[in-house]
């Protein structure tokens, strides 16, 4: 039996509009033609485009939704036309800003396969969906260097959510210690729950705010001088000081500035010594365990109790995907349980839906596994030792200079530095560099003292950049 025609098959109750759709399925492969060219002369086209747009008036937000289509290719054509021209090259080689990857081939067309075969990746139900999670699980605690069986997870819309993850977990296996039920009683039940942080991500204040432990309330722990490393006797300190019987110790393997790395062993000791949770916030440090001049900076990652990290910086897959990994799944699937008769399953595997946030789950793992399976561990490895190399290069170069100022030496991807004069002066400058189309950094105070953030974590950047971006610098000093 032939398979009728999407366009000749019409029921009365199909309207026209509706008609619109079938015409496109039935012209898909136009469609996805135009798509491709279209796709191609970006990604292709990103090392030549102005990094940042910096003028988008053009585009209107408030401009009437049409009440009458014209379909996927008018469509298409209005995006090239009208939003194309206004983004950011944020996948190109020197967009330096915050921590940004770029996307690899292969993660690109996993990203456009994940679109088309639109899973919702909840469980093992009726697709094999959770068992390619898993697997990519275990690749990345491979790349991490944590052992397989000691650690699982969930892939997650960033490392913010990760992050919130481990309060949530953190907390529910602390009260657990003392025989409260957080999930079911609310963290009100908890009494006096410490978290003590040197250097805590933007993202974490935030989730603890989400989490109705508040902003505020986290016990700061000092800093090593001249760095944003946990300060080990200071911790110690108040740890031993603490009444609290619910302790929760926020570490950094890779802060956002100084890229510094806290002595995981030291403060493993020291939780396993006050009973305290370890949460380690390792976003994009922990690729550096691929390194083999850096691996070190991660011993003791394997006895977090948690750790996050994230797939949209140093792997290169398009956003979004985060990373949560713990030792403790069960408490994170009693926090995070669905229950519903609805989604009650006899399938066997991992119940992601119990893991995290969302219910309804992009399949976030497809675009992960296509760029692990395309170019292995020896691809990813590469990326990381080469943006290691290209932030060193740029500190020595800053050194070098007589008008710029390192402001710490970078121990992995991201270069801080400020130039001449006072911070407004520095401000200007930063606006000035990156009005040229040429780069994208990002601003950051550090030390007290205002300066420039370049990360190095996009897989395209190339010695000829190096030089664009010094030229660049040079050119507006
Ligand atoms: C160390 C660290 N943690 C957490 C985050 C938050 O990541 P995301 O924006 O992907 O949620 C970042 C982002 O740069 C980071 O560098």
């Amino acid at each position: 039996m032939s398979r009728p025609s999407n366009r000749a098959e019409r029921s009365p109750t199909v309207t026209s509009a509706r008609h619109l759709m079938f015409d496109d399925l039935e012209q898909l492969g136009d469609i996805l033609a135009v798509a491709s060219d279209i796709t191609r002369e970006f990604v292709q086209g990103a090392d030549d485009m102005d990094v940042t747009c910096r003028d988008f008036s053009a585009f209107d937000p408030l401009r009437p939704m049409p009440g009458q289509g014209r379909g996927a290719l008018d469509a298409l054509r209005a995006a090239k036309e009208e939003i194309l021209p206004l983004l950011a090259a944020s996948i190109g080689p020197r967009y330096l800003g915050f921590v940004t990857g770029g996307t690899t081939p292969a993660a690109l067309v996993g990203d456009w396969l994940t679109g088309a075969i639109d899973q919702n990746a909840t469980g093992p139900e009726g697709s094999v969906t959770a068992a390619v999670e898993e697997q990519v699980i275990h690749w990345l605690c491979d790349m991490g260097g944590l052992p397989r069986g000691r650690f699982d997870g969930v892939l997650t819309t960033g490392a913010t959510v990760s992050n919130l993850l481990g309060l949530v977990a953190g907390r529910q296996w602390c009260g657990q210690q003392i025989g409260v039920d957080v999930d079911a009683d609310g963290a009100g039940a908890l009494p006096g729950f410490e978290i003590f942080a040197a250097s805590p991500h933007a993202s974490m204040i935030k989730d603890l705010s989400i989490t109705g432990i508040g902003r505020n309330n986290f016990t700061k722990v000092a800093t090593k001088p001249g760095t944003e490393e946990t300060d080990i006797a200071d911790l110690k300190n108040r740890l031993a000081a603490s009444t609290s019987k619910a302790k929760l110790v926020i570490a950094s393997a890779g802060t956002v500035n100084a890229t510094d790395f806290d002595n995981l062993v030291a403060i493993a000791d020291l939780c396993a010594a006050f009973g305290a949770w370890l949460h380690v916030d390792a976003a994009f440090g922990m690729f550096a365990a691929l390194d083999d001049r850096r691996a070190h900076l991660l011993s003791g990652l394997d006895r977090a109790d948690s750790i996050t990290s994230d797939g949209h910086k140093w792997l290169n897959v398009p956003y979004d995907c985060g990373i949560f990994l713990t030792r403790h799944i069960n408490v994170l699937e009693t926090s995070c349980r669905a229950f519903a008769p609805y989604l009650q399953t006899e399938a066997v595997g991992n119940m992601y839906i119990n893991r995290g946030v969302e219910n309804s789950r992009r399949f976030r793992a497809l675009p992960l596994w296509m760029a692990m399976r395309a170019y292995g561990r020896d691809g990813f490895t590469d990326i990381v030792r080469a943006n290691c190399d290209q932030a060193s290069d740029l500190a020595d170069w800053i050194r070098d200079h007589d008008r710029l100022e390192l402001l710490a030496d970078p121990k992995l991807n991201v270069t801080m530095f400020a130039g001449p004069g006072s911070d407004d002066d520095n401000r200007a400058l930063l606006s000035r560099m990156n009005a040229t189309g040429k780069l994208f950094m990002t601003p950051t105070v550090y030390g007290g003292r205002f300066g420039f953030r370049a990360a190095f974590s996009n897989w395209r950047m190339r010695d000829h950049d190096l030089e664009i971006i010094k030229d660049t610098i040079d050119s507006v000093l």
